[in-house]
């Protein structure tokens, strides 16, 4: 049995465009994966909490010497780095905001990258043998041959930390120009499907 884990990240619900985009991705997806597992972290629904002193004493603390309150730190770190590892996929459905991933996103990051753990002590990912798919939503167009490509820092960083903690097969749908939605100029479903090849392609 194939097990995918999607991340989704934007608040916006029904009205986002990489929700949406996920949406149809897990369509497909459970279409070419009868019986496949799907986990669903939603990061809207998730108490992420940014690093803090008492989280970073007990990350730098060796397991076996944890305090009950050290456990405590790192159990939701601990919940989403087991999600990650006991995928067999991964799908991460975001926006944009200010040229890279939102803020919660960053924080999903900063979680499961762990020493030991994701990340090896020699600095190997250790999360082998899986593929990634990535969904963007960004009100501007990004890809080739746009003028402001360089722009956007989400795609490499996006690519970056997963190569590092060891998924290299990294598939990218980017749903570049989501404004014209918000707009009204074309419709959620027009957007959407107009990308059906790429999520469908990705999906297989
Ligand atoms: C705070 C914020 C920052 C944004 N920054 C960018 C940006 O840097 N580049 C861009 O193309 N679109 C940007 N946008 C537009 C969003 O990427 C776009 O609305 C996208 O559809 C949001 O994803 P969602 O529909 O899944 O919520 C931004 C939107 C917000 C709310």
């Amino acid at each position: 049995m194939t097990r995918l884990l999607i991340v989704e990240t934007s608040p916006r619900g029904d009205a986002s465009v990489s929700r949406n985009m996920a949406r149809r991705f897990l369509a497909d997806w459970r279409a070419t994966h009868p019986g496949g597992e799907v986990v669903e972290r939603d990061l809207m629904e998730t108490n992420l909490a940014f690093v803090s002193a008492p989280w970073l004493q007990a990350y730098f603390t060796p397991p076996e010497h944890h305090t009950p309150e050290m456990k405590e730190a790192l159990a939701l770190s601990d919940e989403l780095v087991a999600e990650l590892l006991n995928a067999d996929e991964i799908a991460i459905s975001t926006p944009v905001y200010n040229y890279n991933v939102p803020a919660l996103l960053k924080a999903w990051i900063d979680h499961i990258v762990r020493k030991g753990l994701t990340l090896g002590h020699d600095g190997s990912g250790l999360v082998t043998g899986k593929k990634a798919t990535v969904l963007l939503a960004s009100g501007g167009v990004y890809t080739e041959g746009s003028p402001i490509a360089t722009r956007d820092m989400a795609t490499p960083y996006l690519r970056l930390i997963l190569n590092v903690i060891g998924i290299k097969d990294v598939t990218f749908v980017a749903g570049g120009g989501a404004k014209a939605v918000d707009l009204g100029e074309t419709t959620m479903s027009d957007f959407v499907g107009r990308l059906d090849g790429e999520i469908k392609a990705a999906a297989a």
